[in-house]
């Protein structure tokens, strides 16, 4: 599998993920990828099959994670946020390497597991 990219729309906040490229549009816009920014404060705690991760982070109706999401060689483990929600997700840990979290203010940020 290529590299997973991320097109969140500015308009309507809707995510696309791709493995390929690909040509995304959405609410009339042509998306690009987002950039992914490396984070040291996603913690990826191990509960048995499972990771739990977490961010210290603001979840406030203007700025808060809208998702986590979790790559394995084979596919994209997806989990949506939203304000006032807890800052955490859960995601089966067979082959994950990477754990991604996109802010709605600050973008996307990964860290290497
Ligand atoms: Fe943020």
């Amino acid at each position: 599998m290529q590299d997973v990219k991320f097109y969140v729309c500015p308009v309507c906040g809707n995510v696309t993920i791709s493995t390929g490229n690909a040509e995304v549009t959405c609410c009339g816009r042509k998306l690009r990828p987002e950039r992914v920014g490396q984070s040291r404060g996603i913690k990826a705690e191990v509960s048995g099959s499972e990771y739990i991760v977490s961010c210290g982070h603001p979840m406030t109706k203007d700025h808060y994670f809208s998702f986590f999401a979790a790559e394995s060689d084979d596919g994209v483990q997806y989990v949506r946020l939203y304000p006032e929600s807890k800052a955490e997700a859960r995601f089966t840990r067979q082959g994950v390497k990477r754990i991604y979290v996109y802010c709605t203010v600050d973008g996307l940020y990964a860290k290497d597991l």
